[in-house]
């Protein structure tokens, strides 16, 4: 017998970060975090449950991959449901240009949809974020469409992210610079890891974030751009520079993301409302309003690429998708 579903979930970038975990096992993060879900990049997600298969299998973008990482996934899912075959999962990316976006996020909260529908669960949002916070700690908050916060909680049952504000009726895009596409070099997952255990800033970056966190929430009920900006760009460098702080040190930031940051301070030099923020890689992406971004994009080409520089606006919620 064969149960399938499909779904469709978008990324998130993080404006107040997730970076350090107080249960590996569980995924439960040291502070709260807030993200914008992005429309342009997104992860389609196909789970058959198959008794004829002799093991779990992982296509992604139709080239077969490891299939330990979703397997371990998969089998929370049969913890919970009837369903106790293999399954098969295809996954497709739909990132413009290859842009070294795809991430954790989309994949395993479309995986959560998929998978927990194709083994007859019907789980409310709240436990299809607390099943993909096992995936990914980020993929918590890809559940919901705009702003969502994911609540650090103390256990597996209280940490799961909620919206903040799903549908987001104000001015608000994000540019990305890719400025290169390939793998990190240090999976957040590492990164994080080292930085809780090595670097001595690491308790006062959890009190200030705790702290940015609440007067971020504000600056969305508000639609204050300005506080919002400032809040994402000073809390990015603070988790960056605890990467530099870590034994032994390191930085996600490449010379050109350097350079992208630069050209969007000099914008703001000239009264551009424009603000930045970086994850676990090198791109940069930009938070705008979309009134200004013909003059970001123009400023932002004298050094890069047209099709380096890719614009997103708010996206919707995890959803299930006729495959
Ligand atoms: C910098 O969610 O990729 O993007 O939970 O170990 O899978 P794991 O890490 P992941 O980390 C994301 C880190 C970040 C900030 C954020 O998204 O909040």
């Amino acid at each position: 017998t064969i149960h399938q579903a499909s779904a469709r979930a978008h990324t998130n970038i993080a404006l107040i970060k997730y970076w350090g975990k107080k249960d590996q096992q569980l995924i439960l993060p040291m502070n709260g975090s807030l993200s914008l879900t992005l429309d342009h990049f997104y992860t389609d997600t196909t789970v058959v449950f198959d008794s004829s298969l002799k093991a779990d299998q992982f296509w992604l973008d139709d080239q077969r991959q490891s299939a330990t990482k979703i397997s371990r996934f998969l089998d929370l899912v049969r913890q919970r449901s009837e369903q106790k075959t293999f399954a098969k999962v295809k996954s497709y990316n739909h990132v413009p240009n290859a842009a070294g976006l795809a991430s954790s996020a989309s994949a395993f909260a479309a995986l959560a949809l998929a998978a927990s529908q194709a083994a007859g669960l019907n789980l409310s949002r709240q436990a299809l974020s607390r099943l993909a916070r096992r995936g990914s700690g980020s993929a918590t908050r890809s559940i919901y469409g705009g702003f969502a916060e994911w609540l650090p909680g103390t256990t597996d049952k209280d940490s799961y992210a909620i919206p903040l504000q799903e549908k987001v009726d104000w001015d608000i895009e994000m540019i990305a610079v890719i400025i290169n596409r390939q793998q990190k070099k240090i999976s957040s997952r590492q990164g994080m890891e080292r930085v809780v255990e090595t670097s001595p800033y690491y308790p006062a970056w959890v009190k200030s974030t705790q702290a940015d966190l609440l007067k971020a929430k504000k600056a969305i009920q508000a639609h204050d751009l300005i506080l919002l900006g400032e809040l994402a760009e000073s809390n990015a460098l603070r988790m960056h520079a605890l990467n530099l702080s870590a034994r032994p040190p390191f930085s996600y930031f490449e010379p050109q993301s350097l350079v992208a940051m630069r050209l969007v301070e000099k914008l703001r030099t000239r009264g551009i409302c424009c603000y930045y923020t970086l994850d676990a890689g090198p791109n940069v992406k930009v938070l705008c309003a979309h009134k200004d971004s013909q003059i970001i994009k123009e400023t932002l080409q004298s050094v890069f690429a047209p099709d380096q520089l890719i614009e997103a606006f708010p996206g919707p919620g995890v959803q299930l998708i006729n495959e």
